[in-house]
């Protein structure tokens, strides 16, 4: 699905009032951009902000849409696409290429139902699962290179990674009601 700044109208957006008072007692604060979009993400039950929501914002405190949105695209803590409960980052740096990250990516694309949507070569991967439980994301490097290949659960890094820890990071994840 692509992202679109054009089709959205910002009156349709959901949490508005929300959104009202988490620019009011940013407005005029260092910083206040990022505050607005970090703590705007967080109402979102799927971690993301909305296109709608980045119109909204940007007519709200007066910075441009295109400053708005970069900022979102500029730091990774912010989602453009909703995102499942767990997410998963596969390095697909170099040094965990020549380590074998691909074969990980490959094995989670073969177990997790992504519906119609697939890894494509060479692109940067962002794959959630239909039923919306895990995020897949690819990364460039975690400046971890020594441990490669490296893959990132939940926040946690996990080196060396292989198809058989991945298959018990999953188990893992099932047991805490991965369905
Ligand atoms: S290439 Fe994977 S951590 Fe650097």
């Amino acid at each position: 699905m692509k992202y679109s700044l054009t089709k959205h109208r910002p009156e349709k957006i959901k949490d508005r009032l929300r959104i009202d008072n988490i620019i009011s007692r940013h407005k005029d604060t260092p910083g206040e951009l990022l505050n607005i979009l970090e703590e705007t993400q967080i109402l979102s039950k799927y971690n993301y902000l909305s296109p709608a929501q980045l119109k909204y914002i940007a007519e709200k405190t007066s910075y441009p849409l295109s400053v708005v949105y970069s900022v979102t695209t500029f730091y990774s803590f912010f989602n453009l696409k909703p995102q499942g409960e767990h997410c998963i980052i596969v390095c697909r740096g170099t040094a965990c290429h020549t380590k074998g990250s691909r074969r990980i990516l490959d094995y989670l694309e073969s177990v997790l139902d992504f519906g119609d949507e697939k890894i494509n070569e060479g692109e940067k991967v962002f794959l959630t699962t239909k039923d919306k439980v895990i995020t897949i994301k690819t990364v460039a490097c975690f400046g971890q290179c020594a441990l490669a290949p490296v893959v990132e659960v939940d926040g946690i890094i996990h080196s060396r990674m292989t198809v058989e820890k991945m298959k018990k990071v999953l188990s893992a994840l099932k047991k805490k009601g991965l369905k």
